[in-house]
């Protein structure tokens, strides 16, 4: 696919390292962004790098009403010597393909996607911070964009990709957070749309973060939405614990997102030789062995958030207190092993890195 690019004759004023480091998550944007159109019988077309500005869409567009919009999210680094690289990007691709599958999309061409979003990265390199902790995140989405108020899949999208200078997601930094288990809304059924990443389950699960954040908590952490009884996972992350020195995160079901750093920390701690299971666990039981002294880390995994150590997890009368609120071992190795492969500061084993430039 041909990739047309414009670069803007008013570039904003980039913030400086610093300042990046600090700005709340998400909130800054580059100065260009990628659209690439699709069309029925026409397939993926009309890709661009243009300004960054407003998009224009037809009211009726059936995204704005049932919600026909799938995004992905994954982080550039800045490394030493001065070169970019994506982690794991091929994952994300991937990911949205799964994810155009379920909302009855059609499926992009991962390589010229991805070469795609990283062309655009490279026009704002300068965008890609270096400061430790800090990165670019690149937020590639899909939306449904014909003018159609029947419910129907639509027959023309749009793919669109944004650029947000980033420091941690939490304020907290690498400091634990405190998170309560949700035991009222559910965010995902079984059948439903959980493992997709589509912009429904994130509105489904903005009512009981708003009431998690009133609390005093960052976040909330989703039962099954069935027996309300199986530990899914914590708003945009995967969940870890360690129990009595095994590593354990509950077992893909369809309702829980296949994140793309939870699949690099299982690789990572089979890789060291780390017991490391992926089964379902239950609320129930892990209450239990926290007041018998068998779990000792519990760790929150995600793009934007990398590892987020849980300092305490509330459910109903029962606070579990993690480490003594400070991070753990396990929880402090992934975070170095990650970032470090992410920032090339460490051995790529496993092939992780895709050069940008
Ligand atoms: C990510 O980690 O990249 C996500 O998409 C989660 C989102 C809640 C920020």
């Amino acid at each position: 696919m041909e990739l047309r690019i414009e670069k803007t004759t008013q570039p904003k004023k980039r913030p400086t390292d610093q300042e990046m480091a600090g700005i709340r998550f998400g909130s800054t944007f580059t100065d260009h962004m990628l659209l690439i159109g699709y069309k029925k019988g026409l397939g993926w077309h009309n890709g661009r790098i243009v300004p960054y500005g407003p998009l224009s869409l037809d009211p009726a567009s059936t995204c704005l009403h049932y919600g026909q919009l799938i995004f992905e999210g994954m982080k550039a680094y800045k490394i030493s010597g001065g070169g970019i690289v994506l982690f794991r990007p091929d994952q994300n691709m991937a990911r949205m393909n799964k994810s155009c599958e379920r909302m009855c999309m059609p499926p992009i061409n991962e390589d010229e996607t991805l070469d795609a979003i990283a062309k655009l990265v490279e026009v704002d390199e300068a965008w890609v911070p270096s400061v430790p902790g800090t990165s670019l995140y690149v937020r590639p989405f899909i939306l449904a964009d014909e003018a159609f108020l029947g419910v129907h899949p639509s027959n023309s999208y749009l793919f669109a990709t944004i650029l947000s200078p980033v420091g941690a997601y939490f304020k907290e930094g690498l400091a634990p957070v405190r998170i309560y288990v949700e035991d009222n809304y559910v965010r995902a059924v079984r059948g439903g749309t959980g493992y997709a990443k589509c912009a429904g389950n994130y509105a489904a699960s903005l009512k009981s973060q708003e009431e998690a954040e009133k609390a005093g908590y960052s976040q909330v952490l989703w039962l099954d939405g069935v027996e309300r009884k199986y530990i899914e996972e914590v708003g945009g992350m995967n969940i870890f614990f360690v129990i009595d020195g095994e590593v354990v995160t509950p077992e893909l079901n369809g309702s829980i997102l296949p994140g793309v750093t939870r699949k690099s920390v299982i690789e990572l701690v089979k890789s060291w030789g780390m017991p490391m299971s992926e089964r379902k666990i239950s609320i129930e039981d892990l209450a239990e062995a926290y007041k018998s002294g068998h779990a000792q880390e519990a760790l929150c995994t995600g793009t934007a958030a990398v590892i987020s150590p849980i300092g305490e997890l509330k459910w109903g009368d029962t606070v579990m207190r993690f480490n003594d609120g400070k991070i753990g071992e396990v929880s402090q190795k992934l975070y170095d092993e990650i970032t470090g492969i992410q920032t090339c500061a460490r051995e790529d084993k496993f092939g992780w890195v895709y050069r940008v430039k």
